[in-house]
């Protein structure tokens, strides 16, 4: 019931006005995947139930992908408008949105930008600068050959969450999906916060708080998209927080 109602609040209405995924929710993988997941001896909190992403919905966010091949060639690409639908307006003519990248500078040095980032005058306006940008497709090479590629959407959380994955794969040796899957944290200096995933014990959050860190939840962080060559396998994984897949050929 608690599954069913979560899907109901975000995928149902009435079908003359949207598209109802009726298919991928009735498919008996999706059904069986979710009966999987219920704990006869627990009740799940529904903090931790949320509506399915069905894949071939596209995310409002900025996109990763990484791509590799049995010779070695790697491709990371992030590409971003920034804000949900950038600047809002399109160009005539072309159909394309415009981005809303000034966001990136320091719009006002020493205030807060919309991601909640201070930044000073080095990252002021200026013709002909770049902004900062938070995005990081990054290739990790071992011995000169490729060790894995990856990257994510997520703002100023990007560069934690290709810290963390990078981290678990190489000090962690885990596997390239439960690098991807394992919870996420993320600090950004200011505001002067730990936000945190799901996932981690209560004890531990208990003793970061003890410890002076202002702990606060948070939902899914970021959308890792990584692959990783092992003993001349390539294994990819996509983010079970997001509808993704990783394809082979
Ligand atoms: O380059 C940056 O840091 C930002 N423009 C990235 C924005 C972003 O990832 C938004 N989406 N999730």
């Amino acid at each position: 019931m608690r599954h069913f109602f979560a899907d109901r609040s975000e995928h149902l209405g009435d079908p003359d006005f949207v598209k109802v995924p009726l298919t991928a929710m009735l498919d008996p993988k999706y059904i069986l995947k979710i009966r999987g997941s219920i704990d006869a001896e627990k009740a799940t909190p529904s903090s931790q139930v949320h509506a399915a992403v069905f894949t071939g919905r596209e995310s409002n966010e900025t996109t990763h992908f990484s791509v590799a091949d049995a010779q070695g060639n790697v491709v990371a690409v992030t590409y971003t408008l920034n804000g949900g639908y950038g600047s809002k307006v399109t160009a005539a003519g072309l159909g394309f949105l415009l981005n809303n990248e000034m966001d990136d500078f320091a719009p006002k040095p020493g205030e807060a930008n919309m991601y909640g980032l201070i930044q000073g005058e080095f990252n002021a306006i200026q013709p002909g600068k770049t902004p900062l940008s938070s995005m990081v497709p990054t290739i990790l090479m071992r011995d000169g050959k490729p060790f894995a590629v990856l990257g994510s959407p997520g703002g100023p959380t990007i560069i934690n969450t290709v810290l963390e994955v990078a981290i678990n794969m190489i000090d962690w040796n885990m596997n390239v999906q439960d690098a991807v899957n394992w919870p996420r944290f993320h600090h950004q200096w200011l505001p002067d916060e730990l936000r945190m995933e799901s996932g981690y014990s209560p004890d531990t959050i208990d003793l970061l708080t003890k410890r002076g860190y202002t702990v606060k939840h948070v939902g899914a962080q970021g959308e890792c998209a990584a692959i990783r060559f092992n003993n001349g396998w390539l294994e990819g994984a996509a983010d079970p927080r997001s509808g993704g897949t990783a394809g082979g050929y």
